[in-house]
């Protein structure tokens, strides 16, 4: 609370409302009591101006281009840190101790594997279903397999089920690949650190295990790092709705992976990667910038632009020079995808279309270059982002189940359908072309 108040008029009536402050970043206005003081709705589609929660998470200064999980600025944790430390700072709010880091990767290793009988849920899939489409089922079907953690009033079963989730995530997404490609489950290990153990599972096949190469595992680890968390975007908004009724944490994360998928969020990095393809040689770059200015065009530049961020996105700065050194580790030279990406980034960074509405290249403008150079389809791509921001949902759902401010979320409208009208029998209905 600030000693600020925000003043409304309305007519010739004033208004106060309390300006609360948090440790960094905008003042909010306090206007629960709006609708009861004024009988009016504040209006705001796409939530541009509205705090919907507050949160000791993550934190983006979006002018200054800057990400923050619980104060750890990403590009300190993605040099000094990994994965599955990360998921401990985010799940539980510090750094863990090394004992405390030992027990977690412990618990996780011990719930990386899936009940038996959900490869039997996988077999009633098309072979050909795009793996978000079986991700999304899986997840919201594990409330079927592990049905004892699914009361949220319980902190033990709120406990277990998070480290299920996160755990298990990595095994989903292997096996809804290995399915569309036709191969063979592979198992988890408890000998393999978190990247390279779903590496493998992707990889191996029973003729020839797969060697997992310690470059390619931290390349996939950054990613993953880079992908935890991101405030309240879209699918995270989507997984406290969801929440907020008291839905079991399995269905609350297959609804932020429902929404991950859309192209305008987590599907970007796939559309980006098709799109960079689609471009083909720098040649063609002027064409398809000219497409994503023509308003007649329903084209945009995937990968670019952000709703928060109108300075470079920190993760695709981390990320373009991951890109650049797992292809020169791989042996990948002059990598033409990678050239584009390069030339579209320094053409559209200079043009001022693009520099007026402060677009720049985002976490997804570069990742699937990465990805592409491991290995991975396009179609795995978004599969990959919700393996990683899965421990961001469940940190969200923990904070958001746990606050003693929880209420279910209801946004209310501005209607603007037909007014009251009496119902007609349909025999004076006549032809109302
Ligand atoms: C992610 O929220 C998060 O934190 C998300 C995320 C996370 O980690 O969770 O960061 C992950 O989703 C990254 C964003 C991935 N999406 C894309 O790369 C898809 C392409 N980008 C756009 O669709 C768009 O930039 C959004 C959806 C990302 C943001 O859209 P906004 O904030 O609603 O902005 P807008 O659509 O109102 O655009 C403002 C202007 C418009 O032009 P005008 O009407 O003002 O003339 O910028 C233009 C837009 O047409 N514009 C683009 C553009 N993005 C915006 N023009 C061309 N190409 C683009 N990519």
């Amino acid at each position: 609370m600030t000693d600020t108040v925000a003043t409304l008029t309305i007519g010739d009536k004033t208004f106060e409302f309390p300006v609360l402050s948090g440790s960094m970043g905008p003042d909010v206005i306090d206007i629960r009591s709006l609708y009861a003081k004024t009988g009016m709705f504040t209006y705001d589609p796409g939530f541009t101006s509205t705090a919907a929660c507050d949160s000791t998470i993550t934190f983006i200064d979006g002018d200054q281009g800057e990400l923050m999980y619980r104060g750890y600025p990403i590009d300190q944790l993605a040099e000094h840190s990994n994965y599955l430390e990360v998921c401990y700072l985010l799940l539980y709010g510090e750094l863990p101790t090394p004992e405390q880091m030992a027990d977690f990767e412990q618990r996780v290793t011990r719930h990386t594997m899936v009940h038996e009988q959900m490869h039997y849920f996988y077999r009633g899939f098309r072979r050909d279903a795009h793996p978000m489409a079986i991700v999304c089922g899986v997840v919201g079907a594990m409330a079927a397999f592990y049905h004892d953690s699914t009361d949220i009033s319980d902190d033990m079963q709120r406990e277990i089920a998070s480290i299920r989730m996160v755990a298990k995530i990595p095994t989903i997404v292997a096996m809804a690949y290995k399915y569309s490609i036709g191969q063979p489950f592979v198992y988890p290990r408890n000998d393999l650190n978190f990247a390279s153990n779903f590496l493998r599972m992707c990889f191996s096949v029973p003729p020839e295990e797969y060697v997992v190469d310690p470059v390619v595992a931290h390349a996939l680890d950054l990613i993953f790092t880079l992908h935890a968390d991101h405030e309240q975007n879209a699918s995270t908004s989507t997984v406290r709705l969801a929440g907020s009724s008291d839905a079991n944490p399995f269905a609350c994360i297959a609804a932020g992976v429902a929404c991950l998928w859309g192209p305008a969020h987590g599907g970007a990095n796939e559309a980006a990667l098709d799109m960079l393809r689609e471009i083909g040689t720098p040649d063609h770059i002027p064409e398809f910038i000219a497409r994503a200015k023509d308003k007649n065009d329903p084209f945009r530049l995937m990968g670019f632009g952000h709703r928060v961020y109108k300075s470079y996105d920190p993760r695709a700065t981390v990320m373009q020079k991951t890109a650049k050194e797992v292809l020169d580790l791989l042996g990948v030279k002059n990598n033409p995808t990678l050239q584009v990406a390069q030339e579209l980034e320094k053409i559209a960074l200079s043009d001022p279309y693009f520099i007026e509405r402060k677009l720049y290249p985002n976490v997804d403008f570069y990742s699937g270059i990465i990805l592409d150079a491991i290995g991975f389809p396009t179609s795995m791509f978004t599969a990959i982002f919700a393996l990683s921001r899965t421990v961001g949902w469940i940190a969200q759902w923990k904070e958001m189940i746990a606050d003693p401010q929880k209420k279910i979320g209801r946004p209310r409208q501005l209607y603007n359908g037909a007014p009251t009208r009496d119902y007609e029998p349909i025999g004076n209905r006549w032809d109302r072309t």
